[in-house]
């Protein structure tokens, strides 16, 4: 199995190119269930959770062909992708597909719009926490589908006239939930209003390629979207937007390792909260015609309280990330997660690298140190682990980082970009 070594104390200088989203890539690409024309995406990121779906879509019938030669971008590798579904061959996403990846649960919502019937396992465990799927049942069912729950199935089907639009408040704000519901009233009959929709960058994303493939989607972007149905989508063409998180992460590896980089191909008002944090924990971070520039010199790292909430609050997405650099600031921060109840994983193994937290229920306390000395460290998920890399790189001597298909499932071509700019990170297979 892969790992990755680390030599901490390089600077970091030069261009990173940001990937496109791996989380509106996923619901983009689920989106093109919707329709048997052809979805073209560009820019969609080489990650292992985009080639698991891939295979998903296959078993439900989508024709999938991936540009011949990839579109060279920067020095990453942005890739076009067309989806044809012109027949769904089976409603039902199995155990084994949809454990492995949770967002392949989405599928229940296109393909019951479109068939009319959806059989989708229920995701199971996940190391983030319970993450249950009432909302997307709930919400389902207010739009009119008969929904039972047998032997680890969500068994869905919609009423003989096709699902009903309705009006829907969510309780409790959720990214998948409100992708799923956007995606399944598209092809419902009248008009669905959600209350307390979640505001991500991802679900406009989106909402604009739904409504490029016909549907009539207003007020994404805000917490009450509007879809009026329509009687079928056809096919498009859409750019996956840039990564936030990949963004957020390079940004803050910048702010630990010191050094001066450009996120190219990116844009600040994706995280204007994490960017905050970031320059508060002391780096001058500036807008340039291709992205973002980011400088730390020399002055240590301040320490700053975050606490993660939904769009736009500080992204939990980047709270292991920030806890990474928070290890190293002068003085005492305090990190609060408020979406996963146990998204703390990352604690036990950033204090083998020397760091100092303290866990009291939802709030790590971090009492900042003046070395980190390498060390032989477990990624745990796929935002835990690329927290260690970044702690990696100001930790003294060797970090060897190992699972790291955890970090495949999210970061193109991590090693490379770093190494680029001056790091010493690298990738040993055993
Ligand atoms: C998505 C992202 C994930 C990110 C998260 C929050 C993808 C593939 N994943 O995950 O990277 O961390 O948004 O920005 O895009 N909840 C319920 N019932 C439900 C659904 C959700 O209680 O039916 C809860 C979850 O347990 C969690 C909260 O709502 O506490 C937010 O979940 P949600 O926004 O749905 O996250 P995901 O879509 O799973």
């Amino acid at each position: 199995m892969d790992r990755i070594r680390i030599v901490g104390g390089n600077e970091l200088h030069g261009v990173i190119p940001i990937s496109g989203a791996k989380n509106a890539a996923l619901p983009l690409m689920i989106a093109s269930l919707l329709t048997d024309d052809t979805l073209t995406l560009e820019n969609v990121p080489h990650l292992a959770d985009v080639e698991q779906l891939i295979r998903i879509l296959g078993n439900h019938g989508a024709d999938i062909s991936v540009n011949g030669r990839r579109e060279r971008q920067g020095e990453s590798y942005a890739r076009t992708v067309h989806f044809t579904s012109r027949n769904i061959v089976s409603t039902t996403a199995p155990y084994e597909l949809v454990s492995k990846m949770r967002a392949s649960f989405w599928v229940i919502g296109p393909l019951l719009a479109r068939e009319g019937k959806a059989r989708v396992s229920l995701p199971g465990g996940c190391a983030i926490g319970t993450r249950p799927v009432d909302l997307f049942i709930e919400g389902l069912a207010a739009l009119g589908a008969n929904i039972e729950i047998e032997g680890g199935y969500v068994n869905a089907t919609a009423p003989a006239g096709g699902l009903i639009g309705a009006r829907y408040v969510f309780p409790k704000v959720s990214v998948g939930a409100t992708h799923v519901l956007m995606m399944a009233a598209t092809l419902a009959n009248g008009t669905t209003v959600l209350g307390n929709a979640a505001r991500e960058p991802e679900v406009v994303d989106l909402a604009k390629c739904l409504n490029a493939m016909g549907a009539k989607i207003s007020g994404q972007g805000t917490s009450t979207v509007t879809i009026e149905g329509v009687r079928s989508l056809s096919g498009a063409r859409h750019r996956v937007l840039p990564d936030r998180i990949e963004t957020g992460t390079y940004a803050m590896a910048v702010a630990m390792a010191g050094g001066d980089v450009i996120l190219e191909d990116t844009e600040a008002s994706l995280l204007d909260t994490a960017l905050e944090a970031i320059r508060r924990a002391g780096a001058q971070i500036s807008e340039t015609n291709s992205g973002i520039r980011i400088v730390r010199n020399g002055a240590g790292i301040k320490p700053v309280d975050i606490v993660t909430d939904p769009f736009p609050g500080f992204p939990t997405d980047l709270q292991a990330q920030f806890m990474g650099l928070m290890t190293r600031s002068s003085g005492v921060s305090h990190i609060t997660e408020t979406i996963f109840e146990n998204r703390f994983m990352h604690v036990q193994e950033l204090a083998r690298l020397g760091a100092k937290i303290s866990l009291s229920g939802q709030t790590a306390k971090v009492e900042g140190v003046s070395r980190l000395k390498g060390a032989p460290v477990m990624a745990t998920d796929l935002r835990a682990s690329v927290s260690l890399v970044i702690a990696g790189l100001a930790a003294e001597g060797e970090t060897m980082v190992s699972r790291v298909y955890h970090l495949d499932r999210g970061f193109e071509r991590l090693e490379e970009k770093l190494t680029r700019c001056g790091a010493h990170v690298e990738r040993v297979s055993d």
